[in-house]
This record gives C-alpha cells, structure tokens and sequence, in this order.
C-alpha cells in the first residue's frame, strides 16, 4: 500500500456492508489491512462480505438505535478507528405537494438517524482514544435538488450539515469527519428508479452517463477509493469537507 494510504492495524466499521458502495468499501479497506466489521440490516449480505473480507459482522437496522449501541460499542471496546456510514435508502416519484410525512420519517429515520446513531455509539470510545475518522455517505442529490425526490435529498442535506458540525465539535479531539457525495452509480438502490424493463433500465443509465463531463456513470469501486482517502493518514488534514465524486456533474464552489 502506497506512502499514507495504508489501513494496517486499524479496525473499521462499515455499514450497509452487504452490497453496493458498502461491500466495495469493506473490500478496499480489508485489502488496505483493516480489520472489518460489516454491518448490513441483510444477514446473509453482512456475513458473506464479512467471509469475503476476513471479518466480522453484525446484522442490525441501523435506525434500531439499541441494536446499533450493543453492537457498535462492543466493537469499540476493543478499538475503532474508522467509522464509514454507508447504509441508505432511496426515495422517488413524489413531488413536494404530494410528500406522505410517514414516507419522509422511513426515509429520514435510515439515512440520518441511523447515521446519528452510529456516531453517537463509536464516539466516546473516539474521544477517549483522542483519534479516529468519520465518513458519512450523502449524495449528488444535495446539489441537484432532483424534482420528485425531495426526502431522500433532505435526509442527505442534513447528514452533510451533520458531518460540518461535527467535525466543528470534534477536530479538537483529533477526530475527522467528512462526506463522500457519489454521482450515479448502478446499483439495487439506485436503479430501483428505472423500473424492471431492459429498455428503460439501458436508457435511465445513458441518461445518468451524459450528465457528467465524463461521459459515464460510477462503478462502486470509485466509490470506495474516496472512502479510503479520507480513512487513510493521507488525508490527515482534511476534515469537515463533502468530497463529490460524480464524474464534474456538479461543480459547486
Ligand atoms: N448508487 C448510487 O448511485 C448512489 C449515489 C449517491 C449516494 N448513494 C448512497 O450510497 C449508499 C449505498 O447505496 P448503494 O447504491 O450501495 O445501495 P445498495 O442497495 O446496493 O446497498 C445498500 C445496502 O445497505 C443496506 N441497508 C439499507 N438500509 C439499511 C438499514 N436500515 N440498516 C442496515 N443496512 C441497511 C442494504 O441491505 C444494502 O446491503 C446509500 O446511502 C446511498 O444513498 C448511492
């Protein structure tokens, strides 16, 4: 493993570890030497990542807040330096007007509770350790505000504000927090949107291609070098940043 970008000796906990972005991650970080925890609500997903990967598993919910301090914290005990929150949930097809508040809760209670909740297990153990690293996952949705998917776009807007936050609170204690923002990248969640229909599924993604300046959409393991960079030593002065790796389709300042 080249110069900073090493994870040996580090143990990790990555959740929504059972497919997608979450399994890439928990492979390139058990790869860079760290010892995984895969955390994933899908029991058989987290343990053959976990089998995968040579580590271990825990098959919760992570908007079950006991679940994730028994599990999380048991880990911590014995050490925890990284904390990647992968796990997430889409939402699509209501415009504002039509949003169903019991829609929004299960969405919200997923990608920003459940995150809030795996913070808020690992952190004492973090504190008392004086060191670690967060990385929460958002999305290019935070920029593009796309028509029709507000409570997905929220729930992520807030965890980006929650990741600058935090990383106010904590920089002091030696613990970096940040966000990886992916534009699109095929998976089960994010080709729910395009229906079963071959031809639809080939033109959402043609779609999703030409919108970036480069010409193509992500695969997990791009993904997943983001989240090594920013568990790794190499980005040991970054913290409080949203690094979007979507391809230049969105460019904010
Ligand atoms: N794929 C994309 O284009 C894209 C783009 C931007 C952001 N993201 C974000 O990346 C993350 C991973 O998405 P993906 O595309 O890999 O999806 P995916 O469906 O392939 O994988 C998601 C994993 O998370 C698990 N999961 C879902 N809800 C959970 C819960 N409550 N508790 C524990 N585990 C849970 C699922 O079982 C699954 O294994 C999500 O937060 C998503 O919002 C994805």
């Amino acid at each position: 493993m080249i110069g900073r970008l090493s994870l040996s000796g580090r143990r990790a906990i990555v959740t929504g570890a059972g497919a997608g972005l979450g399994r890439a991650t928990a492979r390139l970080f058990a790869g860079a030497g760290a010892h995984v925890l895969c955390v994933d609500r899908d029991a058989a997903a987290a343990g053959e990542t976990a089998a995968a990967v040579g580590g271990c598993f825990a098959a919760i919910d992570v908007a079950d807040r006991r679940a994730v301090g028994n599990a999380l914290t048991s880990f911590a005990a014995g050490g925890v330096d990284v904390l990647a929150n992968i796990a997430g949930v889409a939402s699509s097809g209501e415009r504002v007007e039509e949003m169903d508040p019991a829609r929004f809760e299960a969405i919200f209670a997923v990608n920003f509770k459940g995150t809030l909740n795996c913070i808020q297990a690992v952190l004492p153990s973090m504190v008392a350790a004086q060191r670690g690293v967060i990385i929460n996952m958002v999305s290019s949705a935070i920029d593009l505000a796309i028509p029709t998917n507000a409570s997905y776009s929220i729930s992520k807007a807030a965890v980006a504000m929650l990741t600058k936050v935090l990383a106010n609170e904590v920089g002091g204690d030696g613990i970096r927090v940040n966000a990886v923002a992916p534009g699109f990248v095929p998976t089960g969640l994010s080709m729910e949107a395009a229906g079963p229909a071959a031809a639809d599924r080939a033109a959402y993604l043609d779609r999703w291609s030409k919108s970036a300046p480069l010409g193509r959409v992500g695969t997990p393991d791009d993904i997943a070098h983001q989240f090594l960079y920013l568990a790794s030593d190499a980005a040991s002065f970054v913290t409080g940043q949203i690094l979007r790796a979507n391809g230049g389709m969105t460019m904010p300042w």
